[in-house]
C-alpha cells in the first residue's frame, strides 16, 4: 500500500514537471524529462504522447491546459492548399511542437514529419485531436467551445482529409508506414488497425460535434463512412478459430463479385500453426492489417484496445479479444504490460521490414517491445467489457517496477524484463498510462470521456448524449 502512494505521489509530481509553457500558459507536456540523455526530439509535445495527460487534467478539473492544447494545435492546422508538395497537406494536426525563442520573442514550432527521422507523417494526431476535443466537451460540458467556428472548420478540414477521394476503394484509410505510434518502418503501411481504429473513434466524435458547420455533404460522408468501415473491420480483420479455418481452405485468384476470399489472401502466407496452437477456443482479435494479398496477423495491442474501447468491435469481439489478453498473458502482458505487438519480426522478415533497424531488432522498441503506456489502454478495455481483474493485476505487475526504474519508455525482451536498450527514463506518457489507469479504476465514470458506444444512426449526432 504504502509503494504504491509514493508511487502515484511521484507520478503526479512528474506529471506536473512535464506541463510546458508558453507565453506564460500551460499549453501540454514534454515527451520526457530524462535529464541524463540529450533531449532530441523528446522535449517536445507530441500529441499522440498527450492524450494521457489531457485525459488526466480533464479528471483532475484542470480544463485550460487541455483547451489550450486544443487551441494552439488548431492554429498550426494548415488551412489552405500547400502548393509545395513537401508542405504539410491541409487540415493535419502536427505530430508534435516546440516552444522556440527569437529575438526574446516565444512562438510554437510544428513538427508534421519534416523534421521527423524518416520524414514520417503522424496521420494519427489529427484524429486524436478530435477525440481529446470530445473528451474536453464531454468533461466541461461546454459544447460551446467546439461550436465556435474555427474549431468547426478545424473539425471539417480534417473530415475533408479523411473522407477524401481516393484511388483506392475500402472504407479504411490508406496511410504510409510509421503513420501512428508506430512511427518507423515495421511494415505497417497499408491499411494498420491502429489508424482504423482511431479513425472510426474520430468519426464518431467528429459527428456529435460537428453542429453548426453548416456541411452537410461531409456529415453524409461520416454517416455513409461508418456502417461500412465499422462492418469491413469486424468481417475482414477478425481472426479466431471459426474464421482461420475458413481462411485456411480459401480459394484463390477469384474475380469478380461473388469472391468469398475479397482480397485474395493466400492460405500459405499464415503461420497456421503457431496461431492455431496461440488462439484459444474462446479467444479472438482484430488483424494488423488488411490489404491485397496481404493479411498481417500479428496482435497490435493499440488497435485492439482502441476498438473495443470505440465500439469498433463487437461486444462479442471485445470479450474474446480479452479472453485472448488473459490467456495469453505472458505473452501480451508478461512481466510489464504491455507487448505493442506481437509476436516481433525475425530474421529474414525483420531486415526485409525493418530495413535493419537497429532500434526497432526483436523483441525491441516498436518491434515487440512493451509499453507502459498501453496500460491505460489496456485498463480502459477491461473496464468496458467487465473485466476488469484483468487491469488490476496488470497494473499491479507494473507500479513497483516502474518507479524503482525511473519510469522508462519501453522494455524489450519477450517477457519485458529488460528496460528497453534506447529507452529514456522519466517519460511522460509511461506516467501518465499508469496514473491514467489508477484513475480509471478508482472511478469508473471517467470511461465515458474516451468511450463509444454501439454506433446507431439515429443518435449519431444527439448532443445530450455527449
Ligand atoms: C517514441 C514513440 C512515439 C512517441 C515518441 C515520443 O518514439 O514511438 O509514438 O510519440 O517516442 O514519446
Amino acid at each position: 500500500m504504502q509503494t504504491e502512494n509514493l508511487a502515484e505521489k511521484q507520478a503526479w509530481k512528474l506529471l506536473e514537471n512535464s506541463i510546458l509553457y508558453y507565453q506564460g500558459r500551460p499549453i501540454g507536456t514534454v515527451a520526457a524529462g530524462d535529464s541524463s540523455q540529450a533531449a532530441l526530439n523528446y522535449d517536445r509535445c507530441f500529441v499522440r504522447d498527450f492524450v494521457p495527460s489531457a485525459l488526466l487534467f480533464l479528471i483532475q478539473g484542470r480544463y485550460d491546459i487541455v483547451r489550450n492544447f486544443l487551441e494552439e494545435a488548431l492554429k498550426l492546422q494548415p488551412k489552405e492548399n500547400q502548393l509545395n508538395a513537401y508542405s504539410p497537406g491541409r487540415g493535419l494536426i502536427p505530430g508534435s511542437f516546440k516552444v522556440e525563442t527569437i529575438n526574446g520573442e516565444e512562438f510554437l514550432e510544428a513538427d508534421f514529419g519534416e523534421h521527423a527521422i524518416a520524414r514520417v507523417t503522424a496521420v494519427d494526431s489529427c484524429l486524436w485531436w478530435i477525440i481529446i476535443l470530445h473528451a474536453y466537451v464531454k468533461a466541461t460540458k461546454d459544447i460551446n467551445f467546439a461550436l465556435q467556428p474555427h474549431f468547426q472548420q478545424g473539425i471539417l478540414l480534417i473530415m475533408e482529409l479523411c473522407l477524401a477521394t481516393r484511388f483506392d476503394m475500402y472504407p479504411t484509410l490508406l496511410v504510409p508506414d510509421g503513420a501512428c505510434m508506430i512511427h518507423r518502418r515495421l511494415g505497417i503501411y497499408g491499411y494498420p488497425l491502429e489508424i482504423q481504429a482511431l479513425f472510426y473513434a474520430a468519426l464518431r466524435a467528429a459527428r456529435k460535434l460537428l453542429i453548426c458547420a453548416g456541411d452537410e455533404e461531409i456529415v453524409r460522408g461520416i454517416d455513409n463512412r461508418l456502417p461500412l468501415l465499422r462492418d469491413h473491420i469486424r468481417h475482414h480483420y477478425w481472426i479466431n478459430m471459426n474464421r482461420l479455418n475458413a481462411i485456411y481452405r480459401f480459394k484463390g485468384e477469384e474475380y469478380g463479385h461473388t469472391a468469398v476470399n475479397l482480397f485474395n489472401i493466400y492460405s500459405n502466407s499464415i503461420p497456421y500453426c503457431n496461431l492455431t496452437s496461440w488462439l484459444s477456443k474462446h479467444g479472438g482479435y482484430l488483424a494488423g492489417n488488411v490489404g491485397p494479398s496481404q493479411l498481417d496477423t500479428r496482435f497490435f495491442s493499440l488497435g485492439n484496445l482502441m476498438a473495443i474501447i470505440s465500439s469498433l468491435a463487437s461486444e462479442q469481439q471485445s470479450q474474446a479479444i480479452m479472453n485472448l489478453i488473459e490467456e495469453q498473458w505472458e505473452d501480451l502482458v508478461g512481466e510489464m504490460p504491455m507487448k505493442i505487438c506481437f509476436p516481433a519480426l525475425e530474421k529474414e522478415e525483420y531486415r526485409i521490414l525493418t530495413g535493419c533497424d537497429p532500434k526497432n531488432m526483436p523483441w525491441s522498441y516498436h518491434n515487440g517491445g512493451s509499453w507502459p503506456v498501453l496500460m491505460w489502454l489496456l485498463t480502459a478495455a477491461a473496464q468496458k467489457t467487465g473485466r476488469t481483474s484483468i487491469a488490476k493485476r496488470a497494473i499491479e505487475i507494473a507500479q513497483i517496477r516502474l518507479t524503482n526504474d525511473q519510469w522508462p519508455e519501453y522494455y524489450d525482451g519477450t517477457r519485458g524484463l529488460l528496460i528497453g536498450k534506447r529507452a529514456r527514463r522519466y517519460q511522460t506518457w509511461t506516467i501518465t498510462g499508469f496514473l491514467l489507469a489508477k484513475e480509471l479504476i478508482r472511478n469508473p465514470a471517467h470511461l465515458e470521456l474516451i468511450s463509444f458506444g454501439e454506433f446507431d444512426l439515429d443518435s449519431a449526432s444527439q448532443i445530450c448524449e455527449l
